[in-house]
């Protein structure tokens, strides 16, 4: 291994990651950075991070790129994840949509589905079993693994372990040792495809009643942050809503999103 290619291979990366996914990693973060990428390294016997960033800029070695972008980015998820926007998103937003005849919802950066589940979950509890067949959930991720894990939809028992008992024997299947598959009606309502944030406008045919972007945003700089946030609001109908983390505030960036509730926003009506 040469030392300094190393070295430049991690700083050009860095920039790589930022400049392509978005995902910021400041200095303080190289020692996660560099064993996360040692990993991909191993993976595809490269050298060293020099190797690595010429493959990543100079060839279109796509296997390659997306492993780095999974292994840069925390897929950490997991279902009815804060559920306090969860009953604000449930009480005030859920209503507004309930005579629609399609609920059109988009979870960006969804990682492995479980929050696009739970939102499946929480129409079904809220409008009934039967606005399943109104109800389109897009989930989108950068990372190619996470995607396929979410159109999978099995789960451990362990992953369950925020679900109230009565809510996974509605919405689960037992398909063997401690596994449980999301039932065919909630996997009919959710579509999920690999999108980089990053690539704008976005491609959507339809605009979304409601977004959720949540615990992504703060791997971005403040640019990246707004800018996503601009084009999340482009593909959002006029009074559609969008509900990020409560952890993290968007309140100062220069957007157009109208705050309502502590982690939800709204568009302006037209
Ligand atoms: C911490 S998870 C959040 C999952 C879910 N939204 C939640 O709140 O539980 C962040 C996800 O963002 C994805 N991600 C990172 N950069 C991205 C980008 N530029 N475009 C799309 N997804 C991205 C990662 O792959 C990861 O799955």
């Amino acid at each position: 291994m040469n030392r300094a290619a190393d070295l430049a291979g991690c700083e050009a990366i860095r920039d790589w990651l930022t400049q392509r996914c978005g995902i910021h990693y400041p200095q303080h973060k190289t020692d996660l950075l560099r064993q996360r990428l040692t990993r991909v390294q191993r993976a595809f016997t490269l050298n060293d991070l020099g190797e690595m960033a010429r493959r990543l800029n100079s060839e279109a070695n796509h296997d390659l790129q997306l492993a780095v972008m999974h292994a840069a980015s925390t897929n950490h998820t997991y279902f009815f994840r804060e559920t306090e926007v969860l009953e604000a998103f449930r009480t005030k937003v859920l209503p507004t949509l309930a005579a629609r005849d399609e609920i059109r919802i988009w979870s960006a950066a969804c990682s492995t589905g479980d929050e696009a589940y739970t939102l499946a979950i929480m129409v079904a509890e809220t409008l009934g079993f039967a606005a399943l067949k109104r109800l389109h959930i897009l989930g989108t991720d950068i990372s190619a693994p996470v995607i396929q894990q979410a159109e999978a939809a099995v789960f451990s028992e362990q992953r369950l372990d925020r679900i109230p008992p009565d809510l996974r024997r509605r919405y689960f299947d037992s398909v063997g040792i401690a596994q449980y598959r999301i039932k065919a009606e909630l996997r009919a309502a959710c579509t999920f495809r690999q999108m980089n944030l990053k690539t704008m406008p976005y491609p959507f045919r339809k605009t979304f009643q409601a977004v959720f972007c949540r615990n992504i945003l703060y791997y971005f700089e403040r640019h990246d942050q707004t800018a996503t946030l601009n084009a999340i609001y482009d593909v959002t109908e006029p009074g559609g809503w969008l509900t990020t983390s409560v952890t993290e505030n968007i309140r100062d960036l220069p957007t157009r999103w109208i705050p309502t509730d502590n982690g939800i926003y709204r568009k302006a009506s037209a």
